[in-house]
């Protein structure tokens, strides 16, 4: 039997020539030869091939008279440039050296040679030059030249020869100009798939595509189209993908795509386009990729798809939709993995039937105007895993954060900005110890709770960022803090957080151990969220990796020193501990931290030098230690060349070039003379405004007024009468001036002071809340906005200051005058100067 079976296949394999060693073509070996000269490959072994049969090297095939016909080297390491010389394998119709190391330009006249290619793929490799339009085989049918280095224009002529071209895919080069238009004026369009994404084509896309009735892909995104979508793209009705993303397409996508039944994903995110979602979307029930985020989309969702069972991904987000979500019947999109619908101007409830979506991974609602609660029913989404609902207007989040402790798969909870001025939920209202298991990241910035930092977040054994800022949450940092051993970025900036740092850094494992950094550093997230980054710009996150390890504690009113063991988190890229009040010097350990980026330590009372070794934090790019009590010589040399003025203000003891003191006529002093100031919170800074003016008014008015009062009743008395040159009645209406100017001082200083720093404040929560998650629509303009408004409130609390001894000086004066011309009087203004004083004490106190 076996024998039978044996002999059958040789007497088969007879019938094939080609296989029974009909040599190889000689003129093709000696060519293939020189093809091997021009490359260097440690795999490719044709020449200490035993065999001089050139058809039995590895990569060839020859046809019946050995002819080579194909040549098919993809990954072999291959390096150098294609030989002129195979532009004499005349009979070659497959050739795919793809994946290797090729440069330089394409032997274009020898290409012309090879007029039976059929297939082209030079893909992945490093080939510069035009296009080789003397390609012109009418035979070629497919042509892969993607990522590779090839620019200049594409003639639309070289369609016109390719009658049999079936796939073209130039994706991934610098091709420019005009889009190639023949690629389907051509009354022979027979083409089904064209790529032209990754490049720089411009202008629009002529009409014409609608003659290819067998095009099935198209994709031309990336690029710099512009105009809007050409009419008669509508009726390719082959087409299952349409992907013309990152464009300046412009218009509206007309209701007419419902022609397209075909069509499984409609790509056209990051273009201009307008109008509305076309209103019987509902008929592409193929459709399961609709990303159409980033756009200028208008109006609502329309209902009709609720009938696009199959879709997987919807991704609306950053688009101009309104309307009542809640209206919209999420229960037949069963397929549904993805919904981004953040960042539009939604109404409504958190949508009931969306609970139906069983396989939904990531849902992403994000800067709308929800409201309502977060049902205890989504807890049957058991899939999600990624669920972003901040800068809404949610209520109750005590049930949402018990509802959505069910979700055993959640790993991203986004919740920043809703749940305005409630409680801190807290180990009272959460009982489930099992919950949240898996959570990695989790959001509550800028919801202004109150409370303590929830104990409950010591059990989340693998988070790996925390966003608490801009809360009202009170008491000291808790220990246990430091334990949660992924932890590699924690803000808690902007609270009332008091007492000191704990010390215990080394359980924050991802910041001290390079293993434990590694292995947080695999997650990635379903969707991306934008983070505030480093450098104040609004970046795009979907690798928890790229978010730089940080430490943000500013903002807040802890005490005590910088503990040395700071020097443990080595993984750090960016400690913030600025504007607090803590003391003692700056430790020698913070050189250790060597991967610093950041490091912000202004705002407080430390004091001592500036440790030498600091030099070495080679990766520093922002640093400052302003308004400090710091003395002696700033380090020179290293990144500290590089640092602004600023960085260092407010430290009259420091010394440098920097600051334009000479370390000689400034020998190193034990107490620093300098009042630190610092900016204050919101809060305090409203209480000596509010103290100041009031004092302010009152100084002011029984300054003014009382004065020419007791002038008068002195006139009454006097037997010399009313003489109105008299030089004393001159000077008391001086005083009265002098009295007005400062009322009208004071109010300029609060109205100037109250309102920019409450802007200032409002937009430094639009920036922490974008700090997790928002906005595209904002921009790099926010953070320099930013940066020079809060400078501009710190040189305001600098005027403050000059304004107090202005005051002092004013009043001084007035006293002196005063004494001069009326006793009276100036028993009064005594009177009132304690007053005064503890006025300006106290809002002293609030720059403190
Ligand atoms: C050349 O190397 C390949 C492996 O890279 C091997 O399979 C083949 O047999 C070798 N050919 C000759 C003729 O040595
Ligand atoms: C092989 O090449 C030779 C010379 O170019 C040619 O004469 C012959 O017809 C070719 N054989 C086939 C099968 O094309
Ligand atoms: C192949 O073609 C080149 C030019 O295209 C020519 O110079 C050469 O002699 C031909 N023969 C071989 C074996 O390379
Ligand atoms: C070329 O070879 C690579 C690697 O084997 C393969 O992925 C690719 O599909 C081939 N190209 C064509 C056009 O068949
Ligand atoms: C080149 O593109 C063609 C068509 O798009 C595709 O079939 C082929 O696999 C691609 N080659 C590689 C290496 O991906
Ligand atoms: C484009 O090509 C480069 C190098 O050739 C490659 O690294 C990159 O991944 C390619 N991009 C895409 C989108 O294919
Ligand atoms: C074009 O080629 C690139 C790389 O070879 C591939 O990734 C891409 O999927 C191809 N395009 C199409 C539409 O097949
Ligand atoms: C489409 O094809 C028809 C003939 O089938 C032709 O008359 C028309 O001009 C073509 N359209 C374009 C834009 O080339
Ligand atoms: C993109 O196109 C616009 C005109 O539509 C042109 O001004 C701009 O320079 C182009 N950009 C690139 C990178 O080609
Ligand atoms: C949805 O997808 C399934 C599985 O791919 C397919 O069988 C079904 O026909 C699709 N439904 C529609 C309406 O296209
Ligand atoms: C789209 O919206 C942006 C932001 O409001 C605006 O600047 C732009 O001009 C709009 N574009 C169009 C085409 O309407
Ligand atoms: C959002 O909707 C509200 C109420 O429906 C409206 O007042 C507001 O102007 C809208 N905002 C935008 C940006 O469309």
């Amino acid at each position: 039997m076996v024998h039978l079976v044996l002999h059958l296949i040789l007497l088969l394999l007879s019938c094939f020539p080609s296989l029974t060693h009909q040599a190889c073509n000689s003129l093709d070996q000696e060519s293939l030869l020189s093809f091997q000269l021009y490359i260097s490959s440690s795999s490719l072994n044709w020449s200490s091939s035993s065999s001089s049969d050139c058809c039995l090297w590895e990569g060839i095939t020859c046809d019946a008279s050995g002819n080579v016909t194909h040549l098919m080297l993809p990954s072999k390491g291959l390096t150098g440039t294609i030989s002129p010389s195979i532009g004499n394998l005349t009979h070659l119709s497959h050739l795919n050296l793809s994946h290797n190391r090729l440069f330089g330009p394409l032997p274009i006249t020898s290409f012309s040679s090879l007029i039976q290619l059929q297939i082209l793929d030079l893909s992945y490799n490093s080939l510069t030059g035009e296009f080789p339009s003397t390609l012109l085989s009418n035979h070629i049918k497919l042509v892969n030249l993607s990522s590779n280095l090839f620019n200049g224009l594409i003639p639309s002529s070289y369609f016109q020869q390719a009658g049999n071209l079936m796939s073209f895919n130039v994706s991934n080069n610098s091709f420019t100009g005009p889009f190639p238009s023949s690629a389907w004026t051509y009354y022979f369009c027979s083409v089904r798939l064209l790529d032209f994404s990754y490049n720089d084509f411009s202008g629009q896309i002529p009409p014409g595509l609608g003659n290819c009735s067998k095009l099935q892909t198209f994709r031309s995104g990336f690029n710099n189209l512009s105009g809007p979508l050409p009419d008669d793209l509508y009726t390719a009705t082959s087409l299952e993908e349409l992907s013309l993303a990152v464009n300046y397409l412009s218009g509206s996508i007309s209701n007419g795509i419902v022609q397209l039944k075909s069509l499984t994903t409609l790509e056209l995110y990051s273009n201009q386009l307008t109008g509305l979602i076309p209103k019987d979307i509902g008929k592409l029930s193929k459709l399961r990729h609709l990303p159409l985020h980033i756009n200028n989309l208008s109006g609502s969702l329309p209902p009709s798809m609720q009938n696009c069972i199959n879709l997987s991904t919807l991704n609306l987000r950053v688009n101009f939709l309104q309307g009542d979500i809640a209206t919209f019947n999420f229960s037949m999109l069963l397929q549904l993995r993805t919904l981004d619908l953040g960042n539009n101007n939604f109404t409504g409830n958190l949508p009931s039937t969306l609970y139906s979506c069983k396989f939904l991974t990531a849902v992403r609602l994000t800067s709308n105007q929800l409201e309502g609660q977060v049902s205890p029913e989504i807890v049957a989404l058991e899939s999600l895993s990624f669920l972003s609902l901040s800068t809404n207007r949610l209520t109750n989040i005590s049930i949402a954060i018990r509802s959505l402790m069910g979700l055993k798969n959640l790993s991203t909870l986004i919740l920043s900005k809703n749940f305005m001025d409630e409680a801190m939920p807290d180990d009272d209202h959460i009982t489930i110890s099992d919950g949240f298991q898996n959570l990695r990241l989790l959001g509550f910035g800028g919801c202004q709770l109150s409370g303590k930092v929830p104990a409950w977040i010591a059990k989340l054994k693998k988070l790996q960022v925390l966003d608490l800022s801009l809360n009202k949450i009170s008491g000291s940092i808790p220990g246990w803090l430091w334990t949660l051993p992924r932890l590699s970025y924690m803000d808690l900036s902007y609270n009332f957080m008091s007492g000191g740092l704990p010390k215990e850094f080394s359980g924050l494992q991802a910041l001290v151990s390079e293993e434990v950094r590694n292995e947080v550093a695999r997650s990635y997230l379903e969707l991306p969220i934008s983070v505030m980054s480093v450098n104040a710009s609004d970046r795009q996150y979907n690798r928890l990796l790229y978010l730089a390890p940080t430490l943000n504690v500013s903002n807040n009113r802890l005490s005590g020193v910088i503990p040395v063991e700071i020097g443990q988190l080595k993984f750090l890229h960016v400690l913030d501990l600025s504007h607090n009040n803590l003391s003692g010097n700056i430790p020698e350990e913070m050189s250790l931290l060597t991967n610093l980026e950041r490091l912000d330590l202004s705002g407080n009372h430390l004091f001592g030098e500036i440790p030498w070794s600091l030099k070495g934090l080679n990766f520093l790019s922002w640093f400052t230690i302003a308004h400090n009590n710091l003395q002696g010589p700033i380090p020179s040399g290293g990144q500290f060349d590089t640092f602004p003025n600023s960085s260092f203000e407010g430290n009259p003891g420091l010394c440098g070039a920097i600051v334009q003191r000479s370390c000689l006529n400034h020998p190193p002093t034990t107490t620093g003379l300098a009042l630190p100031i610092t900016e204050s919170s919101n809060k305090e800074l409203g209480y000596g405004v509010i103290d100041g003016a009031v004092f302010g008014l009152i100084i002011g008015i029984t300054s003014g007024a009382l004065y020419p009062l007791s002038k008068l009743k002195f006139l009454q008395h006097s037997s010399v009468g009313a003489d109105f040159s008299d030089f004393s009645f001159l000077l008391s209406l001086g005083a009265v001036f002098i009295g007005f100017l400062l009322v009208l001082m004071m109010l300029v200083w609060c109205f100037l002071a109250c309102h920019r720093r409450s802007m200032c404040f409002e937009k430094v929560v639009y920036m922490e809340i974008s700090s997790l998650d928002e906005a595209e629509h904002s921009s790099d303009a926010i953070g320099a906005w930013l940066t020079t408004d809060a400078v501009a409130v710190r040189s305001l609390v600098g005027d403050a200051l000059a304004l107090l001894v202005q005051n002092i000086a004013t009043i001084v004066a007035g006293l002196v005058i005063a004494f001069k011309s009326n006793w009276e009087l100036t028993l009064l203004i005594l009177v009132l100067f304690p007053l005064m004083g503890i006025s300006e004490y106290s809002r002293w106190k609030s720059f403190k």
